[in-house]
C-alpha cells in the first residue's frame, strides 16, 4: 500500500463529500461561516479514522463516507465554540482567524450549532437511507460521546479548572472527555458500520482512549514548544488561560514518556487487525511525529 497516496484520497473523498453537503444557500451567511471553518484547514483525523477501522473490520469505506463527513462537522463545531471568546478566546484557527474574528460571534455560535445539527442530520439520514440497524447504533454511539458525557462534559471541566492545578484525576477526565471521547467515537461508529464483533469493538474502544489521551497530551505539548505559524493556531493559549494541562499537572517530561508509551501501546493493539487494519496502524505510526 502507497500510504500517503490512500491518504491523500480519503482526504479528498471526505473533503469533496463536505463540499456537497455545505453548497450554499439562503441564507448564505450561515453556510459561508460553516464552509469558513471546516475549509481552513484540519488534518481530517477523525474521518481518517473512521472510514480505518470501517476497513480495518472488513467493511466498505464507501459506506461510512457521509459518517465520516459527519464527524468533521462535528469536531469542527467543537473547534469553533472552543475558540470563542467565552471560552479560549482565540484568534486564530487552521492558519486563519477564527469563525468569530471572520465573521461575527453571533455567526460563530450560530455556525457551530449549524454544523453539530448538520452532522446528525447527515448520519440519521444516512440511517433512513441504508435502513441497518448499524447506522443507527453508530449514530447513538457519537452522539453519547460527543455530548454531555464527552466532549461537552470534558469542556465544562476544563473551564472549571482554569485558574487552579486539577488535580491528576480530574485532568485524566478531562482529557478522556473532551478528546479521548470523539476520537473512541469515530472509531466505533467505522467498526460499527464495517460489521465488527465485539471483540474488534472493544479492542477499537482501548484504542481509541489510548489514541484520544495521548493526541491531547501531544496538543498540550505542542501549545509550548511549536508556533503560530506551524501549528495554525496560537501558541501560549494554555498559559493565557491558565489551563491545567497534561504538562502543567504532570510535568513536561512525564508528558512526553505518557505520550510515547499510549503511542506505542495503540501501534500493538493494531497490529492484531492485520493487512486489513495497515492502513489505520500507519496513520497511527504517522500521528507520533506529528508536528500540528
Ligand atoms: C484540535 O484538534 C482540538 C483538539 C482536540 C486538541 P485537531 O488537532 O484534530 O484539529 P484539526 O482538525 O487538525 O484542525
Ligand atoms: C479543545 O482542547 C478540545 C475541544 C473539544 C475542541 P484545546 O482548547 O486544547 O484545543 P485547541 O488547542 O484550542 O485546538
Ligand atoms: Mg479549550
Ligand atoms: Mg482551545
Ligand atoms: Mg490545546
Amino acid at each position: 500500500m502507497d500510504f500517503e497516496k490512500v491518504l491523500n484520497e480519503r482526504i479528498e473523498l471526505v473533503n469533496e463529500g463536505l463540499r456537497a453537503y455545505l453548497k450554499p444557500r439562503y441564507p448564505e451567511i450561515i453556510y459561508e461561516a460553516m464552509g469558513y471553518s471546516v475549509f481552513a484547514g484540519g488534518k481530517r483525523l477523525r474521518p481518517l479514522l473512521l472510514l480505518g477501522a470501517c476497513e480495518a473490520v472488513g467493511g466498505d469505506i464507501s459506506e461510512a463516507l457521509g459518517f465520516a463527513c459527519a464527524i468533521e462537522m462535528i469536531h469542527t463545531y467543537t473547534l469553533i465554540h472552543d475558540d470563542l471568546p467565552a471560552m479560549d478566546n482565540d484568534d486564530f484557527r487552521r492558519g486563519k482567524p477564527t469563525c468569530h474574528k471572520a465573521f461575527s460571534e453571533d455567526i460563530a455560535i450560530l455556525a457551530g450549532d449549524g454544523l453539530l445539527n448538520l452532522g446528525f442530520e447527515v448520519m440519521l439520514s444516512e440511517a433512513v437511507k441504508k435502513g441497518g440497524a448499524e447506522y443507527t447504533r453508530a449514530a447513538l454511539t457519537i452522539g453519547e460521546l460527543c455530548g454531555v458525557k464527552g466532549t461537552i462534559g470534558g469542556q465544562v471541566v476544563d473551564l472549571l479548572s482554569e485558574e487552579k492545578k486539577a488535580d491528576e484525576e480530574t485532568l485524566l477526565y478531562i482529557h478522556k472527555t473532551k478528546t479521548a471521547a470523539l476520537i473512541q467515537a469515530a472509531l466505533k461508529a467505522g467498526a460499527i458500520i464495517g460489521g465488527a464483533d465485539h471483540k474488534a469493538l472493544s479492542s477499537l474502544d482501548e484504542i481509541g482512549y489510548k489514541m484520544g489521551i495521548a493526541f491531547q497530551i501531544k496538543d498540550d505539548i505542542l501549545d509550548i514548544t511549536s508556533t503560530t505559524e506551524v501549528l495554525g493556531k496560537p501558541v501560549g493559549s494554555d498559559d493565557k488561560n491558565n489551563k491545567s494541562t497534561y504538562v502543567s499537572v504532570f510535568g513536561f517530561d512525564r508528558a512526553n514518556e505518557d505520550y510515547l508509551r499510549l503511542s506505542e501501546e495503540v501501534c500493538r493493539l493494531l497490529d492484531d487487525f492485520g493487512e486489513k487494519g495497515a492502513f489505520l496502524r500507519a496513520y497511527a505510526e504517522k500521528l507520533i511525529d506529528r508536528i500540528n
